[in-house]
């Protein structure tokens, strides 16, 4: 790292500051009495038990963002100076930050974009929040299809020609919206996504939830304001430093306004966000800049190296060129090792169970089979040491034969929208067995979590091979966490 680098592109930017993390530490230096919230005053109220096992510290620092940390006009511009930096450390003209999650960041992305009634291009490989961003604002998808992989059962990346044709049949399309990475770590080919939507004059939003570390190493996965993308949402708290929450967007050009994107924030935001969330993402920036390419470097060659070595564990396999080989995906997360547990006779999900309940180990994601463990640049040897002992213990253990997930046809899981999903999610609903919802139009969203992306969605007519895939999904333990009946015996079905 340069000290060229430090002081950042745009001048007047040093990223050795950290406002929120100084502001905070002057915060307690004045030991402020605060007749405001919130209401245990820094820690003053709590209870012993809750301290013990939380932590002073997290209450101490838990103050106001305005008429707190910063004065009650913000004068100190500590949020706006911590942006700022943010925005200069990745390359994006803007940078906001938001303390609930990428979930919130996607949907006003969304509004930044598109009015009710209009269309948008989407990726069907969605994360759920953008389809609660459709149903909040009544933007209409046409979608864009997913490549499945028959041999891995996975869903690779809509292809950017896939995007192409959708412009081509929909000029009316006010945008495009993307998933990548993808919650597996496979990525689209956003640069020439992003091509396309430019000739065709439309912004591209991308869902990079997965991606927040991707612009401070370039063995990553090119990130998307690289590749061209108008707003990206990152969550800092899944592949980078930030608390549960913590989630930026980044906005470049002219495609979309930034006062718009603010405001639309704005709408769905909560007032009181949580400093702490501010603090760790504008420490993380910091982080990132002054040490990023050699913390990622490494965790990248402790990933490689930990890779070889689950793979030639007897049963599992771990993939990486097959993931990104022709008509596959445009590039991988290495971070994110996929480990596929077929050929060691067991599910995902059974995997994932032995290795929390015996040497209490959790993995990001399982599905069916196979479960993803996710690097970071917080990982270490030792670490890396204890999850391929634990895997070799596991390919010593005998488990039962996995229930078998019914996985159908690509045309059988790929429904056809027959309504759009605000209009079925606010209409009138019937519940009814899940043997007679085959042929309604779904009231509901039922998503498979992890990885979180729906297998129906209110409005889209349900087929049978679905319901197969469900019903044999949740016997094998499949979570499927927001359905009306989790158990998925009823389905809630626009009243006929
Ligand atoms: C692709 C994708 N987008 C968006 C989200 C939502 O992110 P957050 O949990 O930060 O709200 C997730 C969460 O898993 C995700 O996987």
């Amino acid at each position: 790292m340069t000290e060229d680098r430090c002081l950042g592109y745009l001048p007047g930017m040093d990223h050795n500051e950290s406002p929120v993390l100084e502001a905070l530490a002057e915060y307690h230096e004045r030991d402020y009495a605060n007749y405001s919230p919130p209401g245990h005053k820094q820690g003053r109220g709590v209870d012993d038990a809750v301290r013990r096992v939380l932590g002073a510290e997290v209450f101490r620092s838990d103050v106001l963002a305005t008429g707190g940390l910063d004065d009650r006009q913000s004068g100190k511009k500590v949020l706006a100076r911590a942006q700022e930096l943010m925005a200069d450390a990745v390359g994006a003209e803007h940078a906001f930050f938001s303390t609930c999650g990428s979930s919130l960041s996607v949907k006003s992305a969304m509004m930044a974009v598109a009015a009710p009634g209009e269309t948008m291009l989407v990726g069907r490989d969605a994360h759920k929040s953008v389809i609660a961003g459709l149903v909040l604002t009544g933007i209409q998808p046409v979608w864009v299809r997913p490549r499945w992989d028959r041999e891995l059962h996975l869903a690779h990346p809509p292809s950017p020609a896939a995007f192409e044709d959708a412009f081509s049949n929909n000029p009316d399309a006010v945008g495009a919206l993307v998933t990548s990475p993808s919650p597996y770590g496979t990525c689209s080919d956003l640069k020439t996504i992003a091509e396309i939507c430019h000739r065709h004059g439309k912004p591209l939003i991308v869902d990079e939830a997965w991606g927040a570390h991707l612009p401070f190493h370039d063995e990553l996965p090119t990130w998307a304001m690289d590749a061209g993308a108008d707003v990206c949402v990152v969550s800092v708290h899944k592949m980078g430093a930030g608390f549960e929450q913590g989630s930026v967007f980044h906005l470049q050009g002219d495609l979309i306004d930034p006062v718009r994107l603010k405001e639309s924030a704005d709408l769905l935001s909560t007032t009181s966000p949580n400093v702490l969330l501010y603090a760790a993402m504008d420490g993380w920036r910091r982080q990132m800049v002054l040490h990023g390419h050699e913390l990622l470097g490494s965790a990248l060659k402790l990933a490689h190296a930990t890779r070889r070595e689950i793979d030639s564990l007897p049963g599992l396999r771990v993939f990486e060129d097959r993931l990104v080989a022709k008509e596959a995906s445009h590039d991988l997360d290495r971070l994110q090792i996929m480990i596929d547990t077929l050929d060691a006779g067991i599910s995902g999900y059974q995997a994932a169970d032995w290795l929390r309940q015996e040497p209490a180990i959790n993995v990001g994601l399982s599905d069916h089979r196979r479960i993803l463990a996710q690097f970071s640049f917080a990982d270490d040897q030792e670490r890396a040491d204890r999850l391929v002992s634990a895997l070799a213990d596991l390919t010593r253990t005998s488990l039962p034969s996995p229930q078998s997930v019914v996985l159908p046809e690509p045309r059988d899981l790929e429904l056809e929208q027959v309504m759009s999903p605000r209009e079925a999610f606010f209409a009138a609903h019937d519940v009814v067995p899940v043997d007679e919802s085959i042929g309604r139009i779904a009231a509901e969203q039922v998503t498979p979590y992890p990885p979180g992306i729906p297998a129906i969605l209110p409005g889209e007519c349900i087929s049978a091979g679905v319901i197969d895939y469900l019903r044999s999904g949740t016997e094998a333990t499949m979570p499927i966490p927001d359905a009306a009946d989790p158990t998925v015996k009823t389905l809630r079905v626009v009243k006929a």
